[in-house]
Formats: structure tokens, sequence, C-alpha cells
């Protein structure tokens, strides 16, 4: 548990310590005992940078991230089928909104990250910059980005800043649901007719690289990774979760009778790892560097949403500004 008093206002009631080394000395205390960090605690600007930094890159990949999958709801197969793309997409936007709040709660306000992703200069997650082309594609995201995605953020249920781990849990619910559905979808192709189990193969075949790019880049090439591992934000390195996922989806693609596009997959006995082929690491930085498949249209369409939402946000203002006149006449 987050520890409840403040050291700064012991040393703003005077009692000769500097608040900032007091804060500090707070702060790694919370970091050693493994608690939680919350809004009004001291922390270090590099902390709070980095947190700003991790969380609003993950609450645009949410929005955009909506992207892909949206497209696919007038084309979805069946009623049901649509009723529930629709549930995913809707909770991807709640996602973004949970995340832009924890974000707030560290002093950048939501329309400071929306204008830095609509000006080009946020990050957003590499996969949804790459199409979605079969209604196999709604499977294979939900299986294997949704997977990557529990599996990179269930630790971040522990991460050390409240606000953001406490986001997660519900997250990860939500992100259950989502790749059960992903499964079932390739499931019931796989066992459909020869077009469909095809079209089931060639959407893992094209997801799956791009999925495992989703943990970032190799450890060697982590900027961030052990500093945010210090600080208890991240609690495992990209390539040890990177190499989890894929113990996962080489057991669970065997339930769908289907095959993963990478012949180096097997379980390291001696080191308790699972190994995969190497990835394209050069094709993951074309992407970062806005040169992947979609990385423009992601953008265009985001802009132009956020330019036709104008009246929603302008007719909320107004009804939060009546409600607040209200309220101080009341
Ligand atoms: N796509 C885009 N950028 C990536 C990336 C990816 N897959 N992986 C890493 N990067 C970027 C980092 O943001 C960082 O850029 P910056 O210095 O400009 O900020 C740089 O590459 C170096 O990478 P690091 O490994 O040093 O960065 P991190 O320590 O931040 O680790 C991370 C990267 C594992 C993605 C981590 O930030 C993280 O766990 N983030 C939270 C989870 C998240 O953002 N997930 C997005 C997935 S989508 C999603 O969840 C939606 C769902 O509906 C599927």
């Amino acid at each position: 548990m987050a520890t409840q008093h403040s050291p700064l206002l012991a040393a703003e009631n005077g009692d000769g310590q500097d608040p900032a080394v007091a804060g500090q000395a707070y702060f790694d205390q919370i970091i050693e005992d493994d608690s939680r960090v919350e809004p009004r605690d001291w922390m270090p600007d590099a902390y709070r940078k980095t947190l700003i930094r991790q969380i609003s890159q993950h609450a645009h990949s949410e929005i955009i991230g909506m992207q892909p999958e949206g497209n696919w709801i007038s084309r979805a197969p069946s009623l049901k089928r649509k009723a529930i793309l629709m549930a995913k997409v809707q909770d991807e936007a709640g996602h973004g909104l949970y995340l832009y709040s924890a974000a707030e709660t560290l002093g950048t306000p939501r329309e400071v990250l929306n204008d830095q992703l609509l000006a080009g200069k946020a990050r957003y997650s590499s996969i949804f910059n790459y199409p979605a082309r079969s209604w196999a594609d709604m499977g294979a995201i939900g299986w294997l980005v949704d997977g990557a995605a529990i599996c990179n953020q269930v630790p971040l249920c522990r991460a050390s800043y409240g606000p953001y781990a406490r986001a997660m849990v519900r997250v990860c619910k939500e992100e259950s649901f989502h790749q059960r559905q992903g499964f079932e979808i390739l499931l019931e192709l796989a066992n459909g007719t020869p077009a469909q189990k095809q079209m089931a193969q060639e959407a893992i075949n094209g997801m799956y690289a791009p999925a495992l790019m989703m943990f970032g880049p190799p450890d060697s090439d982590s900027a961030h990774s052990s500093q945010s591992m210090a600080w208890n934000i991240k609690r495992f390195s990209n390539d040890e979760l990177r190499q989890r996922f894929v113990g996962m989806i080489a057991e669970q693609v065997k339930v769908l009778g289907l095959t993963l596009p990478d012949d180096d997959i097997r379980f390291n006995k001696d080191t308790g790892k699972w190994e995969y082929g190497e990835l394209d690491w050069q094709e993951f930085n074309e992407v970062l560097a806005g040169r992947g498949p979609c990385n423009a249209q992601r953008m265009e369409r985001r802009r132009e949403a956020h330019e036709n939402g104008a009246w929603v946000r302008e007719a909320a203002a107004a009804f939060a500004a009546k409600r607040a006149q209200k309220e101080q006449v009341a």
C-alpha cells in the first residue's frame, strides 16, 4: 500500500529538510517497498516524464487502434459479429480515455497530448500501421494483437504509478474478452471451408511478426527499459515478454489446427525460454519513422475524425458551462 503521509509536509512545516531531498528519499522508499506512487506524491521529473511518455503513447495506440477494426464494422459477416466488433472498438475508445485521464493526473492536459498526436509528434503502437485486409484479420488482430497487449499489460497492473496500474486492471479484463473473440473467429474459419481456413492462415502469417514487434525493440536497443524497470514501471524487459508471448501462441495455434510462420520456434529447456526466428527490425524502424504501410492513412483519418467531432466538443463544453452556472445559482 502507498504511504499515506507526505514527507514534504514535514519539510514545509519547518523541520529544516530540503523538500527535494525529503521528496527523493520518500520516493526511493516507495520504490524500494514496491509500493505505489500517487499523483500528489513527490516524484522525480524524469519519472513523471517517462510516465507521461509511456501512458500517452499507450492512449494514442488505443485511439488509433480503433481504425483497422472500425473499418470492418460495416462489413462484418453477421449481425452477431457486427455487435461484438462494435463493442470491442468502443472498449478501445474507453481504454484511451482511462489512459488520457491517468496521464492528466501527472499534470499534462489531454488537449496537449491530443495536439501532439495530431501534429504527428507522438508515437503510437507500430501494429496499427498495418492493414486489415480480410475478415480473418479481425480474428488475427483479436488473438495476436490483443493477446500481445495482454501479455505486455498484465505486468503493468503492478506498475508503481497508482492511476496507471489501476487503469490497466480494467483494460486487461476487457482485452481478455477481445482476445477470445479473435480466437473464436479464427477457430470458426479454421473449421470452415478450405478457402476460409486458408484465409485464417494468411491472416496469422501477416499479423505474427508485427504482433511480436509490439513488445518494442530488442533489449539491446531499448533506450528506456532499464530505468523503467528500476522504477517498477515495467516489470519485464521487451525480449522477456516477447518470448513469453511466443510460448503462449505456439501452444494455442495447435488448437486452431494452423501454424505460426516461423520454423525456428522452440522451447529451450536449458534457458527455460522460447526461441524464435529473427524479426525484421529494419521494417520496425521504418514503421516508427512514419513509413509503414498505413501510417499516413491512419493520421489522416484521425485528423478528419477530430475535425468532424468539433461540434460534439463544443456542445459538451456548452452543456458543462450551463450546468456549472445552474449549480452556482443553486
Ligand atoms: N510501436 C511504436 N513505438 C515503439 C514500439 C512499438 N511497438 N516499441 C517501442 N517503441 C518506441 C518507444 O516508444 C520508444 O520511443 P520514444 O523514446 O520516442 O518514446 C522507443 O521505441 C524505444 O523503445 P523502448 O523499449 O526503450 O521503450 P519503452 O521502454 O517505453 O517500451 C513498450 C516500449 C514496451 C511499448 C512500453 O512503452 C509499454 O509497455 N507501453 C505500454 C503498452 C502500450 O503502449 N501498448 C500499445 C499496444 S496497443 C494496445 O494496447 C491496444 C489494444 O487494443 C490492442
